[in-house]
């Protein structure tokens, strides 16, 4: 249960935890591919939007709702019920958050285990066209179930035993390490495709939105996609929210938290574009494999091309391994507590669980390819399902929960907002903006 003695020491911990879980394969696999799917400018700008005017009060109510329960996401909600009087239907918010991690997970691992694959597997020097080869590699490597069983097997085992062993003592000296790393070489990388690609191609594409491509489908990607690189909705922050200092303000905490990750995501962005407008053979439309087919390329023909690539996917393993480690902290903090089982236990029937969801996404690369839920396929529908539909609809709630169902005293209070602009400010976009905006995104994209 609540656990007070448990609470992180420092401001950084809570930030580098944090980050470490938005930081991840939303940002540099995921926000290209999704840019590109959906006509650039114009999901970028609404993405951006999102992330402000949703991102921003849903992420600083769900850090306020995890310190003062000061427990996992269902006990934190148990807590509110009885202290706080609120409806005990509360809590399946909490359950909600530990299903949609599980969900996310399962081809979250499938991606991750992609990019620990490429670790070793860079265009070999004496190719004769190195976009082509990158683009009939990845084509090879979905064809092969083995192949991705094994991997997606390998980066579930190690996310496992990180969280057996208690996420900061698991990863908290690793992300010092590899946050910043990650970013000096992205920053690098962004530089050398800048000046050997079609820089000014991929920064119209981006950045010049086309307002024609707007669609309502385009709007409900860029507002899940803005829940999903922050890792808001199912309770992941609200965990690590439990262990945030008293005293530590919220607002310089999540503003530096969600500056770092939309930094991230841009950088990615500008790696990317300039080399898929350089070479014929990739399109910004690739999907899911545009990443794994445009990076390989960005390496081809750089000075030490071996060690750089092999570096670079270790580092984006290190960032999804710090985000997937989110996914199931909840789930497995409330079986420890629930079951009064130990995290290993817990852990791994979580992992187990996520490991066999996650067949049906990976299968939908070769085997079920065919197989088709509401015209979609099974990776599809599960990543729909979860981004589009659960994590905004858990923020939904959370805004509801925190701007109206409790008192705005206790809130204002344990926030220690004290600029009274500023609080009514917050309290508008919690209480309004954010629940109104992302109904109307559900009103008009589902009916
Ligand atoms: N935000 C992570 C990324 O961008 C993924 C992630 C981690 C996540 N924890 C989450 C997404 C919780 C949604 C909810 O890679």
């Amino acid at each position: 249960m609540a656990n007070n003695s448990k609470i992180w020491k420092g401001n950084w911990t809570f930030i580098l935890a944090a980050a470490g879980s938005a930081v991840g394969l939303g940002n540099i696999w995921k926000f290209p591919y999704m840019a590109g799917e959906n006509g650039g400018g114009a999901f970028v700008i609404i993405y951006l939007a999102c992330i402000v005017l949703i991102g921003f009060p849903v992420m600083m109510s769900e850090i306020f709702l995890g310190k003062y329960g000061r427990s996992s996401p269902v006990y934190t909600m148990k807590k509110f019920v009885s202290l706080k009087g609120i409806s005990s239907y509360w809590v399946l918010l909490g359950w909600f958050g530990g299903l949609a991690g599980l969900m996310i997970l399962s081809y979250y691992s499938v991606f991750a285990g992609i990019s620990l694959a490429y670790i070793f597997s860079p265009i070999p020097a004496d190719s004769m066209n190195p976009s082509q080869y990158s683009v009939d590699f990845f084509a090879q490597f979905q064809s092969s179930p083995m192949r991705m069983i094994f991997w997606h097997s390998l980066f579930l085992i190690l996310t496992c035993i990180i969280v057996a062993r208690g996420v900061v003592d698991g990863i908290g000296a690793t992300i010092k390490v590899i946050m910043p790393t990650l970013f000096f070489l992205i920053i690098l990388l962004s530089i050398y495709s800048s000046f050997t690609g079609e820089i000014e191609k991929a920064i119209s594409f981006l950045f010049m939105p086309d307002f024609s491509k707007i669609s309502s489908s385009v709007i409900i990607s860029a507002m899940g996609q803005a829940f999903f690189t922050l890792s808001l909705g199912m309770g992941a922050i609200m965990a690590y929210g439990a262990y945030i200092p008293e005293e530590q303000n919220l607002t310089k905490t999540v503003s530096l938290i969600i500056f770092l990750d939309t930094f991230v995501a841009i950088i990615a962005g500008i790696i990317i574009f300039p080399i898929v407008f350089a070479n014929p053979e990739l399109t910004p439309t690739a999907g899911p494999s545009l990443f794994f087919e445009t990076l390989p390329v960005a390496f081809y023909g750089i000075p030490f091309s071996f060690f750089a690539s092999a570096l670079f996917f270790i580092l984006v393993s290190l960032a999804a391994l710090s985000s997937s480690v989110s996914l199931i902290e909840p789930g497995t903090a409330w079986m420890e507590d629930r079951f009064k089982i130990s995290r290993t236990y817990a852990v791994i029937i979580l992992g187990s669980t996520a490991w066999l969801l996650g067949l049906g996404s990976l299968l939908s690369f070769n085997i079920i390819a065919d197989f088709q839920i509401f015209s979609m396929s099974f990776l599809d529908f599960m990543d729909f399902l979860t981004n589009s539909i659960m994590l905004p609809l858990g923020g939904l709630f959370i805004a509801l929960l925190v701007g109206w169902i409790l008192e705005e005293n206790f809130v204002k209070q344990e926030m220690k907002i004290k600029n009274e602009i500023y609080w009514k400010i917050w309290i508008y976009l919690t209480r309004y903006i954010a629940p109104i905006l992302i109904g109307l995104v559900f009103i008009f994209a589902l009916f």
